[in-house]
């Protein structure tokens, strides 16, 4: 999402006669796109806001701009008066659309600009212009904002209240970026289930996806995030029927433990997250599941973790992403006077990390030797004459090939199994004719 929210400051700043540079000694501006989910995202937000106070006083003209969710967060306004006051525009989650009138009215007066919208429920802008930096993948917002209040998650405060684009613009936009030639398209929200709700005109996220399903081509449609309290029959149906939804979910658990999960404010329990893991592979046999983990949420007992490893063992992920709880000012979790001691919580994590990575593991020796389909994306940075793509399980795999193939759809014969990623071979048609024709593939 953040990725995706830089390509739209990029687009408004290229309409302005910017572009891009990497070298920043060279920048006549430079932005920063923050996040603050944790507190060490927050830390390295500012370290890297101070360490660009040299370059300022060095060039006099050049504008600092920061935006996304810390600047958003309350008191960071007043933090950067304070600390940060070289810091010449600050723009708040709501506020990208200023971008262009702040960057104007800087450079013409040096006058600060300080733009925090505290509406809870701000209009949504369409027609927005976005520098897409990633072909052959986009993304596509389709919900802005969060109801669902996690005990542990400063997102709704950041963020404001969940509201659904209209169906029709995302189509829109969505067709055209087919037009364009992306290949592979994700659908963003925090909790993209819960997609139309708020527009009561019959809108949900499985209508939504059978209707980016019906256009001409070959190519791809990913999704995050997703909510298990809002993953609905009717959404599991709609991947099951489609050759282009991609054969990948992710359904962040958070915790094994009722009590955890209860406090968590989440709305399920593991008896549920296993239901929907049940009903998922049942209907999609081949799909990618992964999930995101919380360690240390207040009041988590050795016995609250132990629940979680097992649930983890018994949907055996092919990934898993792993936090360290880390308490949000403002977030009822923050209040909560159990908190688990840094001690305790790293040797949680370290035992969590040691079985999710055993799993993986396993997992991705399952399918070698397969002949699968792979969206071939960018060049190998790191070995000479190799591009790497996504499976639609969403797993990496490394293949000798030049660039000509990047943005296709290759068969690639899975030949080694490198802990989460695979090294391949592009298989050409004449083999893939033999092998189907003596049923080694289907
Ligand atoms: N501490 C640790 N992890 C968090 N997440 C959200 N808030 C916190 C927090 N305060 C994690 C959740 C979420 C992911 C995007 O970030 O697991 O799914
Ligand atoms: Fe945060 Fe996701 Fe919960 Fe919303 S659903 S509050 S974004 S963890």
């Amino acid at each position: 999402m953040n990725i995706h929210e830089s390509e739209k400051a990029a687009g408004i700043l290229e309409n302005l006669g910017y572009s891009e540079t990497n070298d920043e000694k060279q920048a006549d501006l430079i932005l920063f796109n923050t996040c603050c989910i944790r507190d060490n995202a927050e830390k390295k937000a500012f370290g890297n806001i101070g360490a660009i106070k040299k370059l300022k006083k060095a060039k006099k003209s050049l504008i600092i701009v920061v935006m996304g969710c810390l600047a958003q967060e309350k008191g960071t306004v007043e933090t950067i008066k304070e600390k940060y006051p070289y810091v010449d525009i600050v723009l708040g989650t709501n506020n990208l659309n200023m971008l262009d009138k702040a960057v104007t009215t800087v450079f013409n007066t040096k006058k600060k600009q300080y733009l925090i919208d505290p509406n809870e429920k701000p209009d949504i802008i369409e027609d927005e212009r976005v520098l897409r930096t990633s072909y052959p993948n986009a993304w596509i917002n389709i919900t802005f904002g969060c109801n669902n209040f996690c005990t542990y998650c400063i997102v709704p405060y950041v963020r404001g209240r969940e509201r659904s684009r209209k169906m029709e613009d995302i189509l829109k936009e969505f067709e055209n970026l087919l037009k364009e030639g992306y290949k592979e398209i994700t659908f963003l929200g925090q909790n993209v289930n819960s997609y139309g709700h708020d527009l009561q005109d019959g809108s949900t996220f499985a209508k939504l996806l059978e209707a980016a399903d019906k256009f001409d081509g070959k190519y791809r449609i990913r999704f995050m995030t997703s909510h298990p309290k809002d993953l609905s029959d009717e959404l599991i149906e709609t991947m099951h029927s489609s050759d282009k939804i991609c054969k990948q979910f992710h359904l962040p658990m958070q915790s094994g433990s009722n009590k955890i999960l209860k406090e968590m404010n989440r709305h399920y329990t593991r008896e549920d997250y296993l239901e929907l893991v049940r009903k998922l592979r049942e209907s999609v046999p081949d799909i990618g599941l992964s999930t995101d983990i919380i360690v240390g949420f207040p009041g988590e007992s050795e016995e609250d973790f132990e629940d979680t490893l097992e649930l983890i063992k018994e949907c055996r992920f092919d990934s898993v992403f792993t936090f360290i709880y880390s308490k949000r000012t403002g977030t009822p979790a923050a209040e909560m006077d159990n908190q688990v001691d840094d001690e305790t919580v790293k040797n949680r994590f370290d035992r969590l990390l040691k079985v999710v990575n055993e799993i993986s593991n396993e997992k991705v020796n399952e399918k070698l030797g397969e002949v699968v389909d792979v969206l071939i994306e960018e060049k190998n940075e790191r070995l000479d004459n190799y591009v790497s793509g996504r499976l639609s399980n969403n797993t990496v795999v490394h293949v000798p090939a030049d660039e000509s193939v990047i943005g296709t759809i290759q068969q690639v014969k899975l030949n080694e199994a490198k802990g989460f990623y695979y090294m391949g071979e592009i298989v050409n048609w004449v083999y893939q004719s033999l092998c189907k024709m003596f049923g080694i593939i289907s």
